[in-house]
């Protein structure tokens, strides 16, 4: 969500930063803004609306300088405007600021502030954290290091803050808590981002910052202190990713191009891993953890949006093969309802982005009460990786298209590996099954490759229904959360009002929905429900109701009573999500397509949710 972009060294900084909040727009954002500083001068342009915009809004202005911070954001603490984009400056206009995050107690800050006579131009909660920086700095007559650091533990909330002031030609102060910030080491430039995407075209080398981290970046010089002033030894990583994986490479959409990416992005997340041939799966997390799943008298998984409909599929999965009792939970209901955590549980946190704040603070919390992590994680190096006691990466690449796709089925990957290895291991899965269900995940990106050679068919049906003002999306077992998953998928994309039902439940309610106007998505691929779905479909039939089916290569039934049909190949049922999921992705990408609508940035959406 929202983004941030720093850079000292010798090169001019405009357009570097402006290029970095280019590749942080897919994080979802509603105004930008810049401050430069050159000859002891802060400038700050801002502007509502698209990076390009800002970009227009400055041509023929003072750009220059070696120095600067931009930002992306969206809005938490007043209306999206110019007025309260970032940077914002301080009251004597010698600090600049930019922010992720929300400061909780800004408005008892606020109250304290004015009643020294401190005025406000912006609503933001980040205005109000700068000038109490600025308050403390004049007060105590102390470095502006010092001062933020003495704001900060008056702070609640959760921030990234990039702050320049124009009495230090070369310093940039971070700060984090919740929001994620990467540092990459140049020679003699240092380059400050929320991701990894802007830096990648300078650097390979990165430092993760921490939480309760300050960082004090010079062009040859990074220093890292915790908040009790003390240095931390800067941990340096090296990026495992390259600057094609972050471009369009001649799609039209990051939607479409991850949505094809994902027969090599499941092959690479189960390469080395699945050996089909020796009957084995390697995965450190879980080898060395063995004992704790085997052992655990429940696990619970903890996750929002796209990454909790992959937990719902885990929850059949390892109920199914492991035979151990699974919680499938929102994070952001799970952390403030005082859940009854044991020791020796075993949490799951699903997350592409690895910042997404409901499911970090979960995690806390259960860390805490001695639960044991197991993430499953798409960002390399992210903050719900490096907090987890174990896990397992999905390795499906950056993912930019708001809405998830790749990351969804390299979720679905990992955690079929994980249910495979952990049934085996407690010999609740026999070999012949095991083998049987490794070999179909095997063939997994192959039969994807089938389903994408063939997206005529689903670009037409788009088309067709494009106009609907309202879906139904049905699905039975494992299907069930594959249908959740194609209702939000439309509704991100699209804007229009979808349901997903398990398929038996539509009789107790929904069905009232159902009349010649309404386009209802069976996912009814052959399984163990298939006869029950049948005669659900005929239900929707009786009352004139136009059925969307995703339905298997072969079969002579639900294509012959559907008005629509997008075909996958067969493949067990356990297995069956992954490829079920692919044309609904799909028909969201083309419904999207074809209402003109933007689908790498829908509107109101970020990427990652670092707000509660
Ligand atoms: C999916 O299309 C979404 N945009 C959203 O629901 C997402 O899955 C959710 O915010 C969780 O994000 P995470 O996987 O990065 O934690
Ligand atoms: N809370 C701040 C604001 O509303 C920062 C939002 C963001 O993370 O972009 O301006």
């Amino acid at each position: 969500m929202c983004g941030i972009v720093g850079y000292t060294g010798p090169r001019e900084a405009y357009p570097i930063i402006l290029k970095g909040l280019k590749r942080l727009e897919y994080r979802g954002y509603d105004s930008s803004g810049v401050a430069l500083l050159s000859n002891n001068k802060l400038k700050v342009y801002k502007k509502k609306g698209k990076v390009a915009e800002l970009e227009d809004s400055v041509i023929g202005l003072d750009l220059q300088g070696t120095i600067g911070i931009g930002h992306t954001r969206w809005a938490t603490h007043g209306e999206p405007s110019d007025r309260n984009a970032h940077p914002h400056q301080s009251q004597s206009g010698e600090l600049a600021m930019i922010h992720n995050g929300i400061i909780e107690n800004y408005t008892q800050i606020k109250k304290e502030l004015e009643s020294k006579g401190y005025h406000f131009k912006s609503d933001t909660d980040t205005e109000v954290l700068l000038n109490f920086i600025e308050d403390i700095k004049i007060n105590n007559n102390c470095a502006l290091e010092e001062a933020l650091r003495i704001a900060l533990k008056r702070v609640v909330g959760a921030y990234c803050i990039l702050l320049i002031s124009n009495d230090d030609p070369t310093t940039i102060i971070a700060a984090r808590k919740g929001s994620p910030l990467v540092i990459g080491i140049g020679k003699g430039e240092h380059f400050l981002a929320s991701d990894a995407s802007p830096i990648i075209e300078y650097t390979k080398e990165v430092v993760y910052v921490n939480d309760y981290e300050i960082a004090i970046v010079k062009p040859d010089e990074l220093i890292l202190k915790n908040l009790g002033n003390e240095k931390q030894t800067p941990f340096i990583t090296k990026l495992d990713m390259e600057l094609a994986a972050i471009e369009k490479g001649g799609y039209d959409h990051f939607m479409l191009k991850e949505i094809h990416e994902q027969p090599n992005s499941i092959f690479d997340c189960l390469r080395g891993r699945l050996l089909p041939q020796s009957g084995q799966i390697m995965m450190g997390g879980i080898e060395n953890n063995m004992d704790a799943f085997i052992h655990a008298n429940r696990i619970v998984i903890v996750a929002c949006g796209t990454s909790w409909h992959a937990g719902l599929i885990a929850e059949y999965l390892i109920e199914e093969l492991c035979r151990i009792p699974v919680e499938v939970e929102y994070a952001s209901e799970f952390r403030y309802r005082n859940p009854v955590i044991h020791k020796g549980d075993v949490i799951i946190a699903i997350s592409q982005s690895g910042e997404t704040a409901d499911t970090l603070v979960a995690l806390e919390s259960a860390k805490e009460k001695g639960a044991f992590i197991f993430g499953v994680v798409n960002a390399v190096g992210s903050s719900i990786a490096r907090l987890s006691n174990a896990g397992a990466y999905t390795h499906s690449g950056p993912e930019i298209g708001v809405a998830s796709t790749k990351a969804f089925t390299g979720q679905l990957a990992v955690l079929m590996m994980m249910a495979l290895k952990i049934g085996f291991a407690k010999k609740t899965i026999d070999e012949k099954r095991y083998l049987q269900l490794m070999r179909d995940l095997e063939s997994v990106p192959e039969k994807i490759k089938e389903i994408l050679a063939n997206t005529k068919e689903i670009e037409r049906i788009a088309e067709k229904y494009k106009d609907a003002s309202d879906f139904l999306f049905l699905g039975r077992g494992y299907n069930f959360p594959v249908a959740l998953e194609g209702a939000l998928k439309l509704k991100e994309i699209s804007y229009i009002h979808a349901e997903g039902y398990p398929a038996a439940e539509m009789k107790h309610g929904p069905i009232a929905l159902v009349d010649e106007k309404l386009p209802v998505v069976f996912v009814a691929t052959k399984d163990s429900y298939y006869q029950k779905i049948v005669s659900n479909v005929q239900e929707i039939k009786a009352r004139k109701g136009k059925v969307i089916a995703v339905a298997t290569i072969g079969d002579d039934i639900i294509p012959g009573m559907a008005d629509d049909v997008m075909l996958v190949p067969d493949i067990d049922e356990v297995i069956a999500p992954l490829l079920s999921v692919v044309p609904l992705q799909l028909l969201s990408y083309y419904v999207g397509l074809y209402k003109g609508l933007d689908v790498d940035k829908p509107r109101n959406l970020a990427k990652s949710v670092t707000v509660e």
